[in-house]
């Protein structure tokens, strides 16, 4: 079975698109599709970026074990909020931080607002920086709009049905980047 890291990128104090992880985390294991772990960079809480990974001389612990995660993992979910029109930078953060972990690496992407348009106006930059780093991006999203209504806190959709048929669609092409993957490293 593949494994998939959910990277959820808020910090903020508060935070509502970790709702849309746990949601992964809950839909993928218990539908038996993926093994799957979360990758919280709240609970990261790495120190602003001064340089990539592979160029520092003394890593942190923390950041030794973001990478094997994602270097590790068939593919990755990010789910991130839209910050004035931007993604997080907690998120450039770690994105700046890896290069080759992100070589080939399958990488779907759900963002998050409060608002109607489900954070839609940040993906466009956030594709293009994992695209510079030949990530293999997922052209299904997942956008989640007014997510305060729309999941709980523990990730249950308030639509359980309408959701899922979403992530369903969302996942397998996620799983079918991972297996053209797999054929053809
Ligand atoms: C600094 C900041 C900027 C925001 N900018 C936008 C925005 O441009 N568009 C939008 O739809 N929501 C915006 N929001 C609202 C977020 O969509 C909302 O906080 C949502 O819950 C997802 O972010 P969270 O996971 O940090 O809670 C912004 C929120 C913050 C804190």
């Amino acid at each position: 079975m593949v494994h998939i890291a959910i990277v959820s990128a808020s910090i903020r104090k508060g935070r509502k698109s970790h709702r849309i992880a746990l949601f992964f985390k809950d839909f993928l294991t218990k539908n038996h599709l993926a093994t799957a772990g979360i990758l919280d960079l709240l609970e990261y809480n790495f120190p602003l970026f001064d340089e990539r990974l592979k160029f520092q001389e003394f890593p942190s612990p923390a950041v030794l074990d973001f990478a094997e995660k994602i270097k590790s993992a068939d593919g990755v979910i990010i789910v991130t909020p839209e910050y004035n029109g931007g993604y997080p930078a907690s998120l450039k953060n770690v994105v700046d931080l890896l290069y080759e972990e992100w070589h080939h690496k399958p990488v779907a992407i759900s963002t998050v607002s409060d608002g109607p348009f489900g954070g839609t106006q940040c993906i466009t930059s956030l594709q293009f920086s994992l695209w510079k780093m030949k990530a293999r991006i997922v052209t299904a999203t997942f956008p989640v709009t007014r997510v305060h209504e729309t999941f709980d806190e523990n990730g249950d959709p308030k639509e359980k049905s309408h959701a899922e048929k979403r992530a369903g669609n969302f996942i397998q092409e996620l799983l079918a980047t991972i297996e053209i993957k797999n054929h053809i490293p």
